[in-house]
């Protein structure tokens, strides 16, 4: 290796930040995904650590940078949805149920889980004899993927069990010199990861709640079945799922200001800095009333839309984070539409690692 390639190795300082919306750094990050490194980059949901899906060597420095078990597979990224056949089982791509789905929702943030070809690797699909597929509604994303040429495996690009990045920031404090390239392309709009169906083996299940409503799937398709976390099989059906994750710096709990008791959550113990996590302007004020102080306090959506309160979640995550707060109380919302994402990723916020 010489100088010149030495210094634009992983290990050498920050990773340079591109305009995502700029041609040639486009042409640049296509270039380095084609040779087998690294690119983050913008999604609508989250940034994405990304490589060539198609390159086990490639996919394997995803696993390395993240620090994630080889029991969690990755999301293989296509810029058209024609190109899912490529990559499927030919009865699953062509179920009408899949067509329906990718007609309606593609672009966008769902993720099905369909049964692989041998084209993808197995350290993809990290064993398993299906793969997650997802045609990302971002510009930036969609152009990466046409230039590189490949479809790209991309996991959230933030160190495994944290909170995933929703801004170009996020990406370089949670990796740093673990990737060379970020693609900038300002705050994800949706802020929460995509909603994932298996649909396979004639089943349909939610194996995690999104930012697409699992009402809107139903609508289409029929009723999904959810695997019960703990169940026999159910750890095999959803790796990476279940357990610990999300997780901010402090301890975090979810509390409803509202609600029978709240007090004795909502105040700060002595030599404690507690951040509030409030998804509604009346959700603050009820905790201000009832408990604190707060060192630091984060209100996602005043008039407590649950679309707003999502498209916040982790970056009033990662803000609480750099306030140095040691506890976090977090107001619930419905456990309904994209509030069902809201919670999944608060209640598994609040597991202890
Ligand atoms: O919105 C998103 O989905 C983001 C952006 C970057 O596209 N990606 C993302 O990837 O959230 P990641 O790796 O953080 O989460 C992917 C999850 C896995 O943990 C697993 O639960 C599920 O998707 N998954 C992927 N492939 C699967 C498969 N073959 N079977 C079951 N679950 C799968
Ligand atoms: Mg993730």
């Amino acid at each position: 290796m010489t100088r010149a390639e030495a210094g634009h190795h992983a290990t050498d300082g920050p990773p340079r930040v591109l305009p995502g919306n700029d041609s040639a750094a486009i042409r640049e990050a296509a270039a380095l995904i084609r040779s087998g490194e690294l690119v983050a980059f913008p999604t609508e949901t989250v940034y994405g650590l990304g490589a060539d899906a198609l390159d086990p060597t490639a996919v394997a420095r995803i696993f390395a940078a993240k620090e994630r078990p080889s029991f969690d597979p990755l999301i293989v990224h296509l810029a058209d949805p024609a190109e899912l056949v490529a990559y499927t089982h030919p009865a699953d791509a062509a179920d009408p149920r899949v067509a329906r789905l990718a007609a309606r929702f593609w672009p966008g943030p769902l993720t099905l889980v369909l049964r692989k070809r041998d084209n993808v690797p197995g350290i993809v699909t990290a064993g398993l004899s299906t793969v997650g597929l997802r045609v990302p509604d971002h510009p930036v994303a969609l152009a990466l993927i046409r230039a590189a040429g490949v479809p790209i495996a991309a996991p959230s690009a933030n160190r495994f069990g944290r909170v995933s990045p929703t801004r170009a920031s996020h990406v370089v404090r949670g990796l740093g010199s673990r990737v060379r390239l970020v693609l900038d392309g300002g705050p994800c709009r949706v802020g929460v990861e995509s909603t994932v169906v298996l649909l396979a083996d004639g089943r349909a299940a939610l194996l995690r709640p999104g930012g697409l409503a699992a009402e809107a799937i139903e609508a289409e398709i029929g009723p999904l079945e959810v695997p019960v976390p703990g169940a026999p099989g159910r750890a095999a059906l959803a790796p990476g799922s279940s357990g610990a994750h999300y997780a901010p710096g402090a301890r975090l709990e979810i509390v409803d200001p509202f609600g029978p008791g709240a007090a004795r959550h909502l105040r700060a113990q002595p030599g404690e800095r507690l951040g509030l996590l409030a998804t509604s302007a009346a959700g603050a004020e009820a905790a201000r009333a009832a408990g604190g102080p707060f060192a630091a306090l984060q209100l996602l959506a005043a008039d407590g839309d649950p679309v707003t309160v999502a498209a916040h979640l982790f970056e009033a995550l990662h803000d609480l984070d750099a306030a140095g707060v040691t506890r976090i109380v977090a107001q619930p919302v419905p456990a309904v539409g994209i509030g069902r994402a809201v919670m999944d990723r608060l209640r598994r916020a609040a597991l202890d690692a």
